[in-house]
């Protein structure tokens, strides 16, 4: 006989047909009328299965002795309408099987209701909670979606590397890949030879697989590179990770007003997908987490989202009359403050800001004819801030040197990327969603580290 997921049971399990069911223990009650009732939860949904375990069973007192919070058992068992409230079905056991104990004296999830800062230190068992179980069925709901939404376009799925030479960004926030002996290496003077290096330069994890997305897509067409980056910023925020998912869709022929088309439906789109796709999870983060959930996604999915320029977004700022604890002006790099002024108080709904100063954008970005921006796109959201980043790309050669040069990066090292304009340049656009970030504002979850399986920052990389 095979397994039947809990999710199945509850949803479509017919009464009176048999069932093999395994999972976990959430609570055990004992009824003096000789029979015990099991909550019994396998991850595939938020809900439990009551099982019923009549005393009559082979075993019944050793067993339900055996049986705690966190154990985990087999039932064989026939379905049947439940008397009792907030379930359509029961699952009545003919045999019952304890595959392992949990001794309710050490079990650290015990009693319900931790924190979830104690829970990151128990990465290894949070899993087996309601919060993180939602969160990773939510998870994977967006990553289905993220696929087909480009998948449906005709979109190709290319794999950029991890490990990369060069940085995209251009931010010095590579972490160092080397097989060079450290120990040995501290003892000698004289500057570091990375000929004798494991690829014979200087080598990293990659910050971004946009460089190597736009060699795919001016000669494949519309591509998108979905995988893990890593970025060595110091910043202990609730949205930065050392470690992060992105997506990043790249097109040929594009221009901005394209790409924030794509983005705008791309957003909303991924949202959609998993309010049906995960309804009752969202209902519990919207009971649990944030009472404006729903009604905030409901939002993004239904309405326009706002466009105006970084220039036009200062002087709303200016002119608003808040105290920022970072104080702006024209020039200056938007905090997660001013973003959150911007689509919480000000629009009440998402923005993309185009066109920010040359100087605290990227060097891949286009230069507009004003010399002094650059056409660069971000997509803003209420209780976030950035969610994602894009921009036209520089697509001539002479300008992109000077770019280059401009942000203290070697031409030379890029030398691939400037053949791209020597030979058949075309107008070119692209952005990057980060995952952490969407499960963020898809589940209310208000710290990024609860937002992966493994979250990796500073001081902090356990499990
Ligand atoms: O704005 P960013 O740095 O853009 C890029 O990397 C471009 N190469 C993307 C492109 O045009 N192909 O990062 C894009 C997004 C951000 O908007 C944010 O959602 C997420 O990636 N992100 C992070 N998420 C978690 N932790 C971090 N440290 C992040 N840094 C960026
Ligand atoms: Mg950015």
């Amino acid at each position: 006989m095979t397994r039947t997921r809990v999710a199945h049971i509850l949803k479509t399990g017919q009464p009176e047909t048999t069932v093999d069911v395994r999972g976990w223990v959430r609570t055990k009650r004992e009824s003096k009328q000789d029979f015990a009732f099991l909550e019994l939860n396998d991850g595939s949904c938020m809900k439990n299965l009551q099982v019923v375990v009549d005393a009559r069973i082979p075993d019944y007192s050793t067993l339900i002795k055996q049986i705690q919070t966190g154990a985990s058992v087999a039932v064989i068992g026939t379905i049947k309408e439940s008397l009792g409230k907030g379930q359509r079905v029961e699952v009545h056991a003919q045999s019952l099987k304890v595959l392992g104990t949990a001794d309710p004296a050490t079990y650290p999830l015990q009693k319900k209701g931790h924190s979830f800062e104690f829970l990151r230190e128990k990465a290894h068992l949070r899993p087996r909670t309601n919060t993180f179980g939602a969160i990773a069925r939510v998870r994977n709901a967006l990553c289905a979606a993220i696929h087909n939404f480009f998948q449906e376009r005709e979109f190709l799925y290319v794999q950029t590397p991890i490990i990369t030479t060069s940085d995209c960004e251009g931010a010095g926030q590579v972490f160092q890949v080397t097989t060079l002996d450290l120990a040995r290496l501290q003892q000698s003077k004289g500057p570091l030879d990375y000929s004798q290096d494991f690829f014979g330069k200087k080598a990293g994890l990659t910050v971004s697989g946009q460089l190597e997305g736009e060699i795919f897509a001016t000669a494949v067409g519309d591509v998108y590179t979905f995988g893990p980056t890593f970025r060595a910023e110091n910043s202990n925020t609730t949205r930065h990770l050392a470690e992060f998912w992105m997506v990043e869709p790249e097109m040929p022929f594009y221009e901005l007003e394209e790409n924030m088309d794509l983005a705008e439906s791309f957003v909303r789109s991924i949202i959609k997908d998993v309010m049906n796709k995960c309804s009752e999870d969202l209902e519990f983060f919207n009971e649990r987490i944030e009472p404006t959930l729903l009604a905030s996604l409901q939002n993004i999915v239904e309405n326009d989202f706002i466009r105006l320029t970084y220039t036009e977004a200062i002087k709303i700022l200016e002119e608003s009359g808040q105290k920022f604890e970072f104080p702006i002006a024209w020039g200056h790099d938007m905090q997660s403050e001013h973003e959150r002024y911007l689509t919480e108080k000000h629009f009440k709904q998402p923005v993309i800001l185009t066109d920010y100063p040359r100087a605290i954008k990227s060097f891949y970005m286009r230069c507009n004819e004003d010399g002094k921006t650059v056409r660069a796109m971000d997509v803003l959201v209420p209780r976030i801030g950035e969610i994602i980043g894009g921009s036209q790309r520089e697509e001539r050669h002479d300008v992109l040197i000077e770019r280059m040069k401009e942000s203290g990066l070697v031409p030379e090292d890029y030398w691939w990327y400037l053949e791209l304009r020597q030979y058949g340049t075309v107008p070119h656009s692209g952005f990057g969603l980060g995952l952490e970030r969407t499960v963020q504002l898809v589940t209310g979850m208000t710290n990024i580290r609860d937002c992966i399986p493994f979250p990796r920052t500073p001081k902090s990389a356990d499990f």
